[in-house]
């Protein structure tokens, strides 16, 4: 049997839900990077490191939530907090004393939060972001990078994806964007030539949490010339947050941005996010003309903001973050799960193949026709390719196998990894991937 006819074979409930999906979302899926060929899993409870899908088949889990997951699945500190909030109410409809709890947490861990304002998405953070440095500065122009992921909103989307034509995005809300290389002799001359720019955003690891890695010199570098020009520093935490340390990539690389994104490890898995940042910025959204000074103030709204579950779920996340432990855990599982994937690489002697990363985000690379190194970054290789994790001839019947073989990848091609990872699941994966290389090869494919 081909691995196609496997695939729809040993997933045959979740062939029956994705054909009906097809009559209730557009493509079939709720976000497009759920989307997968020849139709993705349905999944219907998850625990720890593992999840099941609609036929009962348990994978090893490396989407995390899309990466919010740091403790893995339904940790039961998080489910305790919730559980408890459930019985007092699931919106307060007003202010509540957790939400204080909340932001504490966030002004304890991630510098320069001097003041927090809590959105329900990383999409909206980064829409409100954007407008606090604009109303702040006075300035319309944002300076972001190529391949850079700041949520799907017209104001971010132009040059996330070098393929994506942006269809429904204005060129007058293009205008006011300005993509550059992540070259730091262009931000400089940029920051210098031009005095529209209100402020540089960036993924401070790099675009799609590191798939096109950043050292963390870049971000150092860019806040001194942003701080140089009295240009804002727009830090978009929201995988990083928490993750790749508790203060995230700004902790690491000890520097703070002027406003700070966050969302996913933010919220402890619930939906939520929240925009952190220096108190002058911030008071552009307090209620009184007088506070926000003369250029008047920013309206932001919200039914789901501090939403009491987020809430719960974020306080018992972070507690447990602010330890160091989880976060270190995760870190030591991903590295000694990079380690062995190139060793299983090298063992089947393939080149264009490579798993890097750092810490607990790792990413699969497979091109053939790329000159690589297993363990090493792929060079020269055009954007969109980089992103897409290479050639999709190997990388979608790749992601099947790996998912026959029990294991899922974030859209087949990045592993985030969680402090419920434990050795066990490294060494099953690690097998898996053996595996899953040797079907590729029965396939004429390798
Ligand atoms: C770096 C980054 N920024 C912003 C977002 C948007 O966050 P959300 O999906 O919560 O809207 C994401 C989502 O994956 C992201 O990775």
């Amino acid at each position: 049997m081909s691995l196609e006819a496997t695939y729809r074979a040993r997933f045959a409930r979740s062939a029956q839900l994705a054909a009906q999906a097809q009559h209730c979302f557009p493509g079939g899926v709720t976000h497009d990077g759920r989307s997968a060929v020849p139709f993705p899993l349905f999944i219907e409870r998850a625990a720890g490191a593992f999840k099941y899908d609609a036929d009962e088949n348990r994978l090893i889990d490396y989407w995390c939530g899309h990466g919010a997951l740091l403790l893995g699945h339904g940790h039961p500190a998080l489910i305790q907090a919730v559980r408890q909030q459930l019985d007092l109410g699931t919106h307060a409809g007003g202010e509540h004393a957790l939400a204080l709890r909340w932001a504490a947490l966030v002004q304890q861990l991630v510098p320069g939060a001097e003041r927090v304002r809590f959105t329900s998405s990383g999409t909206e953070a980064t829409m409100l972001a954007m407008r606090l440095a604009r109303a702040f500065t006075q300035r319309p122009v944002i300076v972001r990078f190529q391949g850079h992921f700041h949520g799907w909103h017209d104001g971010a989307a132009p040059g996330a994806d070098p393929t994506d034509p942006g269809a429904g995005i204005t060129s007058e809300q293009r205008s006011n964007l300005l993509t550059l290389p992540p070259d730091l002799d262009q931000v400089a001359a940029t920051l210098a030539q031009r005095n529209d720019i209100a402020a540089v955003m960036l993924e401070p690891t790099g675009a799609s949490y590191g798939t096109v890695p950043l050292p963390l010199t870049f971000l150092r570098e860019v806040r001194r010339l942003t701080a140089e020009r009295e240009v804002l520093l727009l830090c978009d935490e929201i995988v990083t947050g928490f993750r790749v340390s508790p203060g995230g990539a700004q902790a690491l690389a000890g520097v703070a941005g002027d406003l700070t994104c966050l969302a996913k490890i933010v919220a402890g898995g619930l939906a939520g996010g929240a925009v952190a940042g220096r108190e002058p910025i911030m008071r552009r959204l307090a209620l009184g003309e007088a506070d926000a000074g003369a250029q008047g103030r920013i309206r932001h709204q919200g039914t789901y903001n501090a939403n009491p579950l987020a809430a719960a779920a974020g306080v018992a996340c972070l507690e447990l973050i602010a330890t160091g432990a989880p976060g270190a855990l995760a870190a030591a599982q991903g590295h000694a799960l990079q380690q062995e994937l190139n060793k299983v690489i090298h063992a089947h002697k393939l080149t264009g193949f490579s798993v890097y990363g750092e810490g607990s985000i790792l990413h699969l690379f497979a091109d053939r026709n790329v000159a690589l190194e297993a363990g090493a970054v792929p060079q020269n290789v055009p954007l969109a390719r980089l992103k897409a994790g290479g050639d999709p001839a190997i990388t979608l019947p790749l992601r099947m196998a790996m998912q026959l073989m029990n294991i899922d990848f974030m859209r087949g091609r990045s592993a985030f990894v969680s402090a419920a990872h434990t050795s066990a699941t490294i060494t099953a994966t690690v097998v898996a991937f053996d595996a899953a290389l040797d079907m590729l090869k029965r396939e004429g494919l390798l």
